[in-house]
């Protein structure tokens, strides 16, 4: 099995080459089907749906398995959309490993930059696909000097493009030096040939693949070449060039994630120790998802699963609550379908449809001993005070505000003068706040009016420090349910000052990890 997520910055063909690899795997027959399915499926779907349709973008993500030959590919769907929100961080923490999408163009952006934070502060290996090789881009060694520079990993190419532009005829293997030559079809919706042979330095009739094999020979005598060893422990990312769009490099890539990807391994736990794989059925809360289906007003809880074999029916005890729940109703989920799910290896994903009681972090097990490390919660960066527009409706105001909260949506927080009557709402994403006041609306039937707070930072701190925080001019303390204390700041000035003036204080970006 291999468990994976593909992370890039929007427009760099993450959608592209997700379909791609289910071209290759040969779970579809042409590319295009995963948009018309999409199509197709956004008919039937209503009000929930109503709002992705409205900003044209995925919200929720998902979970598509496939198989080639031996292996399970289980790739979990960042959302792919300009804003990030708290569930791309969380999804990444539910992963083995990354590929990183690039714009041959562009290199890293932005966004690029923020989840492969998040995959390393999970120690996450990360394989990258220059995408795009076709169109005029950055001369490849700056695209490796970009990833060394601005994410502090070595690259290390597998593959080198031969060509670039209009001229990208196909890359180079340095593992046996061989120039892989791709057929195009019709928009890229089939698999066409490949044929590869030799690169000898007697190919001077061919400028492009003479300039293509003197730059690996340069890559072959610094050494840059691809090392397991390295790459499991996130200190290197190899990376290979290609065209999703023309299926372009696309299956040396997926026979890389066989190749090099780890499988699930034995996941930490609270104790420090490892779970066995075989050890009893146990799995860990990522993400919880309300009425990912209008037709069923229901609640999915998305579990990893971290060891044992999981079977239909199975009751599963959630640490932090002591609570049993029943697991007749567990789907694995493919797009936005939903298939029974009978069994689940380690590294499989299933939802858990009316999960009460469960939240993000969840750990769920036979036994009710498993206890995995909290998820990471990131410090929010946008902050609105909302309030309930009738108050006559208070009480579902509070409600809605809690339930989202422990769901994960958006971060709700208490502050002295504020109370639970005017929360503050945090987010990581501005998208956030719309799908909050969206389902506020609709499942709970609380309007709410969000203003704008003077706070542009949170860090998180501890309660002995609240007192010396409340006394700087224009910081505020608040609290979440969870427990956990944040100071707000109005200005990056203002935090940095508070730090000069007062270094004993714990002020963290990352809430958890
Ligand atoms: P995303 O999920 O990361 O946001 O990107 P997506 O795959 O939707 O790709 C963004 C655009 O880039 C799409 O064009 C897609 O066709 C194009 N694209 C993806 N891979 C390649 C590639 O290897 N070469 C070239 N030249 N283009 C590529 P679009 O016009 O926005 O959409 P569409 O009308 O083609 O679907």
């Amino acid at each position: 099995r291999r468990t994976f997520a593909i992370i890039s910055h929007p427009d760099a063909g993450k959608t592209t080459l997700t379909e791609k690899l289910l071209l290759y795997a040969g779970a579809i027959e042409e590319a295009g089907a995963v948009k018309a399915r999409a199509g197709r499926q956004r008919d039937v779907r209503s009000d929930w749906m109503e709002l992705e349709r409205e900003r044209g973008i995925s919200i929720t993500s998902t979970v598509l398995q496939f198989r080639r030959d031996g292996t399970v590919f289980n790739l979990l769907d960042t959302p792919g959309h300009r804003d990030f929100s708290e569930d791309t961080y969380r999804v990444v923490s539910a992963v083995d490993s990354a590929i990183i999408v690039l714009d041959a163009a562009r290199g890293i952006e932005a966004q690029t930059l923020k989840l492969f934070q998040v995959a390393k502060a999970r120690g996450i290996p990360l394989i990258t696909f220059v995408n795009k090789s076709d169109r005029p881009g950055l001369p490849p060694l700056e695209i490796l000097d970009d990833i060394e520079e601005q994410l502090g990993i070595t690259a290390t190419p597998v593959t080198w493009p031969v060509g670039s532009g209009p001229d990208f005829a196909g890359v180079i293997d340095r593992r046996d030096h061989r120039f892989w030559e791709f057929d195009r079809t019709p928009h890229g919706g089939r698999i066409g040939d490949e044929r590869s042979r030799p690169v000898a330095p007697s190919d001077h009739d061919d400028p492009a693949l003479t300039r293509a094999w003197e730059e690996a020979a340069l890559l072959d005598a610094v050494g840059l070449d691809h090392d397991q060893e390295s790459f499991l422990a996130g200190l290197t990312t190899p990376v290979f060039f290609g065209s999703a769009l023309w299926n372009f490099g696309v299956r040396l890539l997926l026979e890389a994630i066989v190749a090099y990807a780890p499988p699930p391994l034995p996941r930490p736990e609270v104790d420090g120790g490892l779970r066995p794989l075989d050890s009893p059925l146990s799995g860990n809360v990522f993400k919880v998802q309300a009425n990912l289906d209008p037709r069923h007003r229901d609640r999915i809880a998305f579990m990893r699963v971290c060891s044992g074999v999981f079977e239909r029916g199975v009751p599963l005890v959630n640490h932090r609550t002591g609570r049993t729940l029943t697991t007749k109703y567990a789907h694995s989920v493919f797009g936005r379908d939903r298939d029974t799910a009978d069994v689940a290896y380690p590294g499989d994903i299933v939802g858990l449809v009316n999960a009460t009681d469960v939240a993000v972090g969840d750990s769920l097990s036979v036994e009710g001993d498993a206890e995995f490390p909290p998820l990471p919660v990131f410090a929010p960066e946008l902050f609105r005070t909302a309030r309930s527009a009738d108050t006559a409706r208070s009480k579902q105001f509070r409600t809605g505000i809690a339930h989202l909260d422990e769901e994960g949506v958006i971060q709700a927080l208490r502050t002295p003068t504020g109370g639970e009557r005017e929360p503050i709402l945090a987010a990581v994403g501005a998208m956030q706040f719309d799908v909050a006041v969206y389902r506020l609306r609709e499942e709970f039937g609380a309007d709410v009016i969000l203003e704008s707070t003077p706070f542009e930072l949170a860090r998180r701190t501890t309660r002995e420090d609240v007192e010396t925080l409340r006394a700087v001019r224009g910081v505020e303390v608040a609290e979440r349910a969870n427990g956990e204390t944040l100071a707000l700041f109005p200005s990056r000035y203002r935090l940095e000052a508070t730090m000069r003036d007062h270094p004993e204080l714990t002020l963290d970006t990352i809430v958890r990890v």
